[in-house]
């Protein structure tokens, strides 16, 4: 309670903001414990008072029975009242980690009939878990630009998580790509802002129309592994909200049950304890309605954390991920509620939020129990083994398919009509030799066919059909002669099968993962262990001299990159026998139908690339910070929106490969663009604020239609395809806004002949900067203009917007 008070008052006299920074970080004074309770001091804050800060937002709003929550919310309340202190204490912490079935469990509550929850990873799928679909990660289904797809995969998640009996699907992740290198880039939907929300807006749908709860994480510009429990991404409001808020805030509009703050400081404050960003930022400016949960161990305190808006703490314990019980939580939040440190209005606040979002998504209604063990698969007596895969390898096998970007195309090279003669060359194209899941988490993969990244967003493949696999039903049905050399250091075994082939393919690959595991990468080149984050955007086990040995003797050598993000090429692209190149993401299970699909033709390549790929990495606007001394190292977004394409175009540096490119093997032609303002607000609809301030939220009308956007596409080539043609907006010249930012996409089917009438619709927000000053999404003065293209650089239409 006292903190509230100094809290107000100090924001109201306008002191120091920080000063009051000390205080939203932790809470010296206040006891998180009753005297006879162990003593669990609150993690002392590092930092010093020149460092960027964070205000203070309290209290925390509770929820409100608004549209779709209106059900759930009161349903929820009704609960509540009737809810011990013990049993609102239970509902809000974990039962500790390894107490459950699940990398997370709330236990059950027997006086409301509550049968606990199981929160389970992650973002590609059930984590560590058999009879379950490898998906193909964020990075990939990104790749597609196809909002159908994004949703479709959510939706057989979802099915997934269902018939497993896991109540909390713990994804997706949203963290955009800042800097390029960072590891857990692979698990999100790269590096656009409006790219990420709208695949977290479909995935958040598709996952919880099946009954399953979506964790958005890991809020928030949670960006690096380096640091991971100690770095501060400091970051002003207007780079905050129009950069890396807005995927959440579309997750939010798809009706997330939870959003998960991670193990991060923002503005030196712990996310798990930051009051501008869970009370203010999500629950009042964005109307959050679900509960906020813990990262596992991002929990730093106990009064400070639950008076800034953290709803449940993960795993439980103070610390991740051990069987440690002591908690922040639990017995220790009774006794703050009891002493006065915590209202209790703010720990029912914290179980109406759980229990609304068990009921919002109809949990209560038959859903089953865990039938898994996480921790020990292989128990019988815990595990009943269900398969919840049906057939979702083939929704799995169109999203790697569709995400393969064609990069580059010499002498259409491709697709294959039946070669002579061809070789698969480098460990990628085949089998791990000491076969699947090897390593847990994926954390040691050396070589063989890569599909995923490292850490608790990898999920075991039941089964990886490898290039060598695919590839060789197509040469038995077409009497090709096939040899393979899968030794990614064997350069005469490599020269010896390019040479006898008139295709070579080589398969090179570049991984990252989560900071926890750290993996080396093999000889000879850059032996140094990657933490997470990549040390380098090159190539892994020296991919490049693979490249160039086998392009020295084949003149129709086909590159296929499996990576984790950009990849520099200079060493090879534009060697004259590289004659295609394939850039295949992560697949997933289904990495060599995919790859085989596309070479053969059998699919008209779709795929943009959801990141630039650079000439150089110093072309980047962002660099993770790999080292500091300072105990909490201070991550200054000192770019601000000028996020990968944006800074590209700002400051004209050309790139190797831009955002949203992609080749085809047929052509399109793009005419006819119309553009009209169609919202009931007009031209200017600044005026629409009048009293309307931001303590309201934002309202409605900001999200109605502004502007409608038409135009046609033509297939003017030889084959059916999709063509993903790409709104920009350019704001005003003064407006503060990059040259251009992507404000629609969607992957549209051609035939070839055909043409399609694209529309789509921009919002006020769409069209607005948010103004500091104002605290409000504002209309910039001046002239707009509308740009419709094939990707971030090749711009086919414009239409000026008064
Ligand atoms: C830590 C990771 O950051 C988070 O993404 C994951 O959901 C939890 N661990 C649980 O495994």
């Amino acid at each position: 309670m006292r903190c509230i008070t100094v809290c107000v008052a100090v924001a109201a006299l306008g002191v120091r903001a920080s000063l009051v920074r000390r205080d939203d970080a932790h809470h010296p004074e206040t006891p998180d414990t009753a005297p006879n309770l162990p003593i669990i001091p609150s993690v002392p804050f590092l930092g010093n008072d020149a460092m960027p800060s964070s205000p203070p937002s309290y209290p925390s709003p509770n929820t409100t029975t608004n549209g779709w929550w209106e059900h759930p919310v009161k349903r929820a309340r009704k609960d509540v009242h009737a809810m011990s202190l013990d049993d609102l204490a239970t509902l809000v912490t974990g039962s500790g980690y390894g107490n459950g079935p699940c990398v997370g469990n709330i236990r059950p509550i027997p006086s409301i009939d509550f049968p606990g929850l199981c929160l389970q990873d992650g973002p590609t799928g059930l984590r560590g878990v058999d009879y379950a679909t490898a998906f193909p990660p964020g990075i990939t289904v990104a790749g597609t630009f196809s909002k159908e797809l994004m949703r479709r995969r959510g939706t057989a998640i979802g099915r997934e998580f269902r018939g497993k009996g896991a109540n909390v699907y713990l994804g997706p992740m949203v963290n955009l790509m800042r800097a390029p290198a960072a590891g857990r880039n692979w698990e999100g939907f790269g590096a656009d802002p409006y790219l990420n929300g709208e695949a977290a807006f479909q995935t958040v749908l598709g996952v919880q129309n099946e009954r399953v709860q979506a964790t958005v994480k890991h809020y928030l510009a949670n960006q690096q592994e380096h640091f991971r429990n100690t770095g501060s991404s400091n970051l002003d409001e207007r780079t905050e909200r129009e950069v890396y808020l807005h995927p959440f805030m579309r997750a939010i509009q798809a009706g997330v049950v939870s959003v998960m703050p991670g193990y991060n400081f923002v503005n030196n404050s712990w996310m798990t304890q930051n009051s501008a960003l869970l009370n203010d930022r999500l629950k009042r400016e964005l109307k959050f309605q679900g509960y906020t949960v813990s990262d596992w161990g991002a929990q730093h305190s106990g009064v400070a954390s639950a008076l800034a808006g953290l709803d449940m703490t993960m795993p439980g314990g103070t610390s991740c991920c051990d069987t440690n019980l002591t908690s922040f939580w639990g017995a220790n939040l009774t006794q703050a509620v009891t002493n006065g440190s915590v209202p209790l209005s703010r720990v029912q606040d914290m179980a109406t939020r759980i229990l609304a979002g068990y009921y919002f998504v109809r949990q209560d209604e038959g859903y089953l129990k865990p039938n898994f063990n996480f921790m020990d698969i292989d128990d019988p007596a815990t595990n009943e083994h269900v398969d919840v895969m049906a057939d979702h390898d083939v929704i799995s096998r169109e999203i790697s398919t569709a995400a393969i970007a064609l990069l580059k195309n010499a002498n259409a090279t491709l697709p294959l009509h039946k070669p002579k003669k061809i070789a698969l060359i480098g460990s990628d194209a085949g089998p791990f030799a000491l076969g699947l899941n090897y390593y847990p988490d994926n954390i040691g993969w050396p070589y063989g066919a890569l599909s995923m990244g490292w850490g608790s967003g990898a999920t075991m493949n039941s089964y990886l059909v490898t290039a060598y696999e695919a590839i060789q039903q197509r040469a038995r049905r077409d009497h090709t002669a096939i040899n393979w050399s899968f030794d990614d250091f064997d350069y005469v075994n490599a020269r010896k099968v390019a040479n006898y082939s008139d295709v070579a393919a080589v398969f090179v690959t570049s991984l990252s993962g989560e900071g926890y595991g750290t993996v080396p990468n093999s000889k000879p080149v850059d032996k140094a262990a990657n933490m997470g984050d990549r040390n380098n955007i090159t190539l892994w086990n020296g991919g490049e001299k693979l490249i160039q040995e086998v392009a020295a003797i084949n003149n129709n050598t086909i590159v296929v990159v499996h990576a984790v993000g950009p990849v520099l090429m200079e060493e090879w692209i534009e060697h004259p026998n590289v004659t295609a190149v394939l850039w295949a993401h992560l697949p997933g299970s289904e990495s060599g139908t995919a790859v085989a699909d596309v070479l053969y033709g059998d699919y008209n390549p779709s795929g943009r690339l959801p990141y630039t790929i650079a000439k150089q990495r110093r072309d980047y606007p962002a660099e993770v910070l790999y080292n500091s001394d300072a105990p909490q190292p201070q991550i200054n977004f000192t770019e601000g929106l000028l996020i990968d394409h944006r800074h590209f175009d700002a400051k004209d540096i050309e790139p190797r490969f831009e955002f949203g490119f992609g080749l085809s093997y047929t052509r399109f032609n793009y005419s006819a663009l119309d553009v009209e303002f169609i919202g009931d607000y007009g031209h200017n609809w600044n005026h629409k604020w009048g009293h309307h301030k931001a303590p309201d939220g934002l309202p409605s009308w900001l999200f109605e239609p502004a502007v409608r956007v038409s135009f046609t596409v033509r297939n003017t080539g030889d084959m059916d395809g999709h063509e993903v043609p790409q709104v920009y907006l350019r704001f005003p010249n003064d407006s503060g806004e990059p040259p251009k930012v992507l404000r629609e996409f969607d992957r549209v089917w051609i035939p070839r002949g055909d043409t399609v009438h694209v529309h789509h619709t921009l919002s006020y927000y769409d069209l607005s900067v948010w103004s500091i000053p104002h605290q409000q999404w504002r209309r910039s003065p001046g002239t707009y203009e509308i740009l419709v293209g094939a990707s971030s650089r090749d711009i086919r239409l414009r239409h000026s917007l008064l």
